[in-house]
């Protein structure tokens, strides 16, 4: 009898904790598997002692496409399957936005992948800067504008509509144009094209970016500018042609409003494995950036795990941001040392 009370104790336990993991530098480096982030899954997906599942989410600064083929893509990779239920990617939580703005110039990705990712969304008017540049290429004239772009954009006489928010969802692919367009209508009267507004504050339209990341890794041996780069000239000319301040919004980590959207998904997917709709007491973040995945943790509370396999590269702890659980060398590592803490 004893044993089964110290087994219900540990089941209880299982479901009072959560792991929230990042992505990349974490689990896997772009396409390539990081070996240990495959058998931490496999221990949470049942395979441990009490053949429960533990709750886990993913928390990504990753963006670009819809969130199905993201998860596949990662199933494959990691030998586990991963839902679109316990998944976050940088814009995901932007999906609320569509019940407040009916046109929206969405910006950033490859193609016209973001457009897509916005139509799933239930965003019911999208314009994406081709679309303006293939009504008129005056717009951006350091542009070489392809037939084949032309032939896919869609293009409308935007002297006649008015855009009512820009939302950076992806790294933009040529600055140049993008800063242009996005200049264009935060000078403009209430979002119109071939319009200067009188009052640039208080007829400016709101400006959203998915995340605030400077630098992200790549091939290169340094690593290279991403969308808060980005964001950080837009507001210097911004500041510098208009004398005003931007105002915008940043989503992602380690932004307040992304980890309160954690807790309702770690909630929801509770429900889902364990038909038990309560946020687990003890949540450890395991992340490889103290800049973002471990400052947004501390800050909300969370047990934060730093690992050796990406963006961290420094001694014992980082100095800023130091881990309150620990410097672990890979994500296996820092996923047994939680559950023996609360088992
Ligand atoms: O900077 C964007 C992306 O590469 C970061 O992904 O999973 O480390 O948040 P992740
Ligand atoms: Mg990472």
């Amino acid at each position: 009898a004893q044993l089964q009370d110290l087994a219900g104790e540990k089941v209880k336990a299982a479901k009072n904790m959560s792991f929230v993991f990042d992505i990349d530098g974490v689990l896997v480096h772009g396409d390539r598997l990081i070996p240990e982030g495959r058998r931490a899954l496999q221990i949470l997906n049942g395979d441990n002692e009490l053949g429960i599942k533990i709750p886990h989410i993913f928390l990504t600064n990753g963006s670009g496409k819809p969130e199905q083929p993201r998860c596949d893509q990662l199933s494959k990779i990691l030998g586990v399957p991963i839902s679109t239920e316990q998944f976050i990617q940088s814009h995901t939580p932007m999906q609320a936005l569509s019940e407040y703005y009916n046109t929206v110039l969405v910006v950033g990705g490859e193609g016209y992948k973001c457009r897509e990712v916005a139509e799933l969304y239930g965003f019911k008017d999208i314009v994406v800067p081709n679309d303006i540049i293939a009504w008129d290429e005056t717009i951006a004239p350091f542009r070489k504008f392809t037939a084949e772009e032309r032939a896919t954009s869609r293009p409308r006489d935007f002297s006649r509509m008015n855009i009512d928010a820009i939302l950076v969802f992806s790294d933009s692919r040529d600055f140049a144009t993008d800063l242009q367009i996005i200049m264009d209508l935060l000078q403009s009267e209430n979002g119109r094209f071939g319009t200067r507004a009188k009052d640039p504050v208080s007829q400016r339209i709101p400006i959203y970016f998915s995340q605030g990341d400077l630098l992200c890794p790549s091939e290169h041996p340094y690593p290279r500018m991403s969308q808060g780069a980005f964001r950080i000239g837009l507001e210097a000319m911004y500041k510098a042609l208009t004398g005003e301040d931007l105002e915008r919004v940043v989503y992602g980590k380690p932004e307040l409003a992304t980890y309160k959207y954690a807790d309702e998904v770690i909630t929801n997917w509770m429900n889902v494995i364990h038909n038990e709709e309560k946020l687990p007491e003890h949540i450890y973040m395991v992340g490889d950036n103290p800049a973002s995945d471990i400052v947004g943790g501390n800050s909300y509370g969370w047990n934060t795990c730093l690992v050796r396999t990406g963006v961290f590269q420094g001694g014992e702890n980082d100095e800023e941001n130091p881990a309150n659980f620990g410097v672990f060398r890979n994500v296996l590592e820092a996923v047994k040392t939680a559950i023996s803490k609360e088992l």
